[in-house]
């Protein structure tokens, strides 16, 4: 492990690698990533374990903490989640200064940063234990606010968690329940803990290292989620599944015929891009993308649903994975590619899909931000290679 403090004061030559394609910001203990084997672990253990054996609280507390919890710890984790889980009323009046039609991730990022507020406290940790509550409040709040976004575009009643059952039950439950009433799907429930788990984390990615690098100026933990949570909204970023489900039902309206499509994406005049496809990391397969492609047709069998945007998806995946212009660029379905069609057969509407990954990712943001402080790293400032104007006078307005 490199000591930050040997690197003091050091200056030299400075490295240009826009999009930082190929510069480490920081050492880290928590996600294992090989692109090129398709290998993705959370703490050392495999993200197809984990999907398989575990819940999405205890990846919670694995990613956060790096141990797997043990039945007291959790219950105690839970505890302390459920004791902080009521939102301040007065969050509903920020809520409601929204329009109808504004996008729920502009409305969840505005609602943790307001979090802040109503919680001023939060900010200057100077503890484990001070973390330890800004964490604890940041988990129990978000799938309230998260909940809420699409309540308040629907004008429906709002919410807080039901204290009785689990962690992304009651996520559902704020969403969907009509007054007392609320029907629990335990299929839906399973398929929803293991997407989100799915999500939890990914190493430096955009929204991640934004996180990182808002917390290096120790703005604090709300603040820092707030940022991630813009930066996730991107399409290239997580948005991609908004957009994903977006296309393939641009393909089906078109009539089905996905050629069309993958000529658009190839050629270089037009912006299009296959959503969905390719990522900075993974050159051979997305792991994730793997795990999401079977459970999307187990979810839409058990839960009888038939979307006849599934076989254009495959088809489309098909073609894209028999073609020179993918091959050569290495360009496969990722995370984001068959997650839309599982939230939508959920009866997720499309715009909250996002929401529903930064809600899976909320963890890792946590963990990485933990990390960045416990370590004390200095604040995130990277450096450029100015290619502008030399010195110039100073002209009057009336001389320009
Ligand atoms: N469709 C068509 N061409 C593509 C695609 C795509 N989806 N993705 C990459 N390419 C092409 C690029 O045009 C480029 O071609 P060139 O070498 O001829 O110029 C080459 O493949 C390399 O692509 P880059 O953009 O340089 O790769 P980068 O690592 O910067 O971008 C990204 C990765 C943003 C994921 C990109 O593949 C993309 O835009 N994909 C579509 C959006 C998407 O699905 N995003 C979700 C990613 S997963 C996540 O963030 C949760």
């Amino acid at each position: 492990a490199i000591d930050i403090k040997q690197l003091r004061g050091q200056t030299g030559a400075i490295t240009l690698d826009p999009g930082y394609k190929n510069t480490g910001a920081c050492e880290s203990a928590i996600t294992f990533l090989d692109g090129e084997k398709g290998i993705l672990r959370y703490r050392g253990y495999s993200i197809e374990e984990l999907a398989e054996k575990a819940d999405f609280l205890e990846v919670c507390y694995l990613l956060i903490f790096g141990e797997l919890p043990n039945k007291s710890q959790l219950q105690k984790f839970n505890t302390d989640i459920l004791d902080q889980s009521i939102v301040n009323e007065d969050m509903k009046t920020v809520l409601n200064g929204f329009p109808e039609s504004a996008h729920p991730m502009g409305v969840l990022s505005s609602l943790t940063s307001a979090l802040t507020a109503f919680n001023p406290k939060s900010v200057n940790v100077e503890s484990e234990e001070d973390m330890y509550r800004a964490i604890v409040k940041i988990l129990a709040k978000f799938p309230v606010l998260a909940a809420w976004t699409l309540r308040q575009k629907k004008s429906q009643a709002l919410y807080n968690k039901d204290m009785n059952i689990g962690y992304v039950e009651s996520l559902l439950k704020m969403m969907f329940q009509e007054g007392k009433t609320y029907k629990l799907n335990k299929k839906v429930v399973n398929a929803l803990d293991k997407l989100l788990i799915l999500h939890a984390d990914h190493e430096q990615n955009c929204s991640t290292s934004t996180v990182r690098i808002v917390g290096s100026s120790h703005a604090g933990l709300f603040a820092s989620i707030s940022a991630g949570v813009s930066a996730l909204w991107g399409p290239l970023h997580g948005g991609a599944n908004q957009a994903v489900i977006e296309m393939l039902e641009e393909i089906k309206a078109d009539g089905g015929d996905t050629s069309k499509f993958i000529a658009k994406a190839k050629d270089k005049d037009d912006p299009f891009r296959l959503m969905g496809f390719g990522h900075r990391v993974y050159k051979n397969f997305d792991p994730r993308a793997k795990i999401i492609k079977k459970a999307a047709d187990e979810v839409l069998e058990q839960l009888g649903v038939e979307d006849p945007i599934l076989e254009i998806a495959k088809g489309l995946e098909k073609a894209a994975l028999e073609d020179e212009y993918f091959i050569e660029r290495k360009l496969y379905p990722n995370v984001d590619f068959y997650s839309g069609i599982i939230y939508r057969a959920m009866g997720i509407p499309t715009e909250m899909f996002t929401v529903m990954f930064a809600v899976g990712r909320l963890p890792g943001w946590i963990a990485q931000w933990r990390e960045m402080r416990l370590r004390k790293e200095p604040i995130g400032r990277p450096r450029q290679v100015y290619i502008g104007e030399n010195h110039r006078k100073f002209k009057e307005i009336e001389n320009r």
